[in-house]
């Protein structure tokens, strides 16, 4: 799997990073590139004026040209900041159909300029934590930085860091997902140290979000990502024309962010179980089928609907379940990362339908996404042969470790049945909720 730091995508786009001082480096864009502000966000020409007045930079020098017939110019911006206390300037330049879109493509990529201001910033004496961040909308390059910055608040909070690509890819490729106008990273000194992303969450009536600060962040910046989360939430929960949404993220039991989340109006409303298995190791033998029970792949449009009914049974009254139609589901599980329907399985008992599993073959390990036996089927084993049969499948297909997350309250005692299957808990997660209301 390829992958990329901020600095090497940075370096390929043509933006020079210097360690210690800014590098020049001439940029342009076209319009397609061209940066854009949602109502009420940031405009990058506003940014670059608020760096103005913060002092970060000592003015932006603008020049626009315009070339073409008159019926349809076309125009040419360059925006040249000087970062304060250093002689190089930084540039970029726009092009475009419009004075106002290339201004702010050219302000867009001077912007993304990092370490614009900085330090100088840090030289006046400012607090590092207000302004000697650069924040900016999270990219798919991002995924090493940001594993990076979950890994080590899994240091600080329980000794082991555990987070993959494969979970940061999972928040960053979620449907519904608008990273432009719904994520943000603030950087310190070439690393990530706090992420906020929101987005809606499967159900209907909820929004789900993500947070990351870095241990060696300040509490203000947890306390500045909550803010924007909430901001989100209330413009997203406007925009649906609802008067009521909840909000939920999950969490480390004892996070650092704790605090924060509290002062927030935050609660904990569920803890989750993540369990995993290496494959490769000891795990149970697949036992043998009680008689007239067949596990199959559900290998046509009828078979994965049939799927979905038993999971619609298994999963009614459990906390938290709202009932889907088939086709809302299965477009959602399309967008999945991993998804793969040769990996959706049913057991049937007598030809009936009785027991299903959905598992994903994401790209550095193997998920189990949905298991649910219906009720009358119970206590047969058919959930654990579904599970071993993932296993031995998503083996074969190279993976060594398999993962699941489960409600720590589930009562059918869905961690127990994992248990038996050879999964072992690798650790907790709070799920905190906050309602957001539009007055
Ligand atoms: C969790 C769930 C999938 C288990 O399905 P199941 O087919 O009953 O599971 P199994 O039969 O493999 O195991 C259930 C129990 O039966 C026992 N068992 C297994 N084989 C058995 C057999 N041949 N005879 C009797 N009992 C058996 C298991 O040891 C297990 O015992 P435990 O609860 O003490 O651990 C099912 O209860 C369910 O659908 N729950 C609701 C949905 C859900 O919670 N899904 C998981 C979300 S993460």
């Amino acid at each position: 799997m390829q992958t990329f730091t901020l600095k090497t995508w940075l370096k390929e786009a043509g933006i020079q990073i210097g360690q210690a001082s800014i590098v020049h480096a001439a940029a342009s864009t076209s319009i397609t590139d061209t940066p854009t502000a949602a109502p009420g966000e940031h405009h990058p020409v506003s940014v670059l004026n608020e760096w103005t007045q913060q002092g970060r930079i000592d003015g932006v020098d603008w020049q626009v040209e315009a070339s073409g017939p008159s019926h349809a110019p076309a125009f040419t911006a360059t925006a040249t900041a000087h970062p304060a206390g250093t002689e190089r300037p930084v540039s970029a330049q726009g092009s475009g159909a419009s004075k106002a879109a290339v201004r702010a493509a050219a302000a867009g990529i001077a912007g993304t300029r990092r370490g614009l201001g900085r330090k100088n910033v840090a030289a006046r004496g400012l607090p590092w934590d207000s302004l000697g961040m650069q924040i900016r909308a999270a990219m798919m390059n991002d995924l090493t930085a940001l594993m990076e910055l979950f890994q080590a608040i899994e240091l600080a909070e329980i000794g082991r860091a555990g987070t993959t690509e494969a979970d940061i890819r999972q928040i960053l490729i979620t449907p519904g997902l608008d990273l432009e106008r719904r994520s943000c990273v603030y950087e310190k000194d070439d690393d990530i140290v706090g992420f906020a992303a929101l987005h809606p969450a499967p159900h209907a009536d909820r929004l789900r979000a993500h947070l990351g600060v870095s241990p060696v962040a300040s509490g203000s910046l947890a306390d500045a990502l909550l803010r924007q989360i909430e901001e989100w939430a209330h413009k997203q929960t406007a925009a649906a024309g609802r008067e009521r949404e909840s909000v939920t993220l999950f969490q480390m039991p004892q996070a650092l962010a704790t605090p924060a989340l509290h002062d927030h109006g935050w609660r904990v409303v569920r803890r989750y179980s993540r369990l995993t298995i290496d494959v490769n190791g000891e795990r149970p033998s697949l036992p043998r089928l009680p008689a007239g029970t067949e596990i199959r792949i559900a290998a046509c449009d009828d078979d994965r609907r049939r799927l979905h009914a038993v999971l619609e049974k298994a999963l009614s009254g459990h906390w938290n379940h709202h009932r889907r139609p088939f086709e809302e589901f299965w477009a959602d599980q399309q967008q999945r990362d991993g998804h793969d329907p040769s990996l959706w399985w049913i057991a049937e008992v007598e030809e009936t339908p009785a027991a299903v599993l959905i598992a994903r073959s994401q790209p550095d390990r193997g998920w189990i996404a949905w298991l649910g036996t219906e009720q009358r089927y119970r206590g047969r084993g058919l959930a654990r042969c579904l599970l071993l049969t993932a296993f031995a499948e998503l083996k074969a297909r190279g993976h060594h470790m398999v993962g699941v997350d489960v409600d720590s309250a589930n009562d059918t005692n869905a961690t127990g049945v994992y248990e038996a299957a050879g999964m072992r808990v690798l650790g907790q997660a709070d799920q905190w909720q906050r309602d957001i209301t539009i007055s």
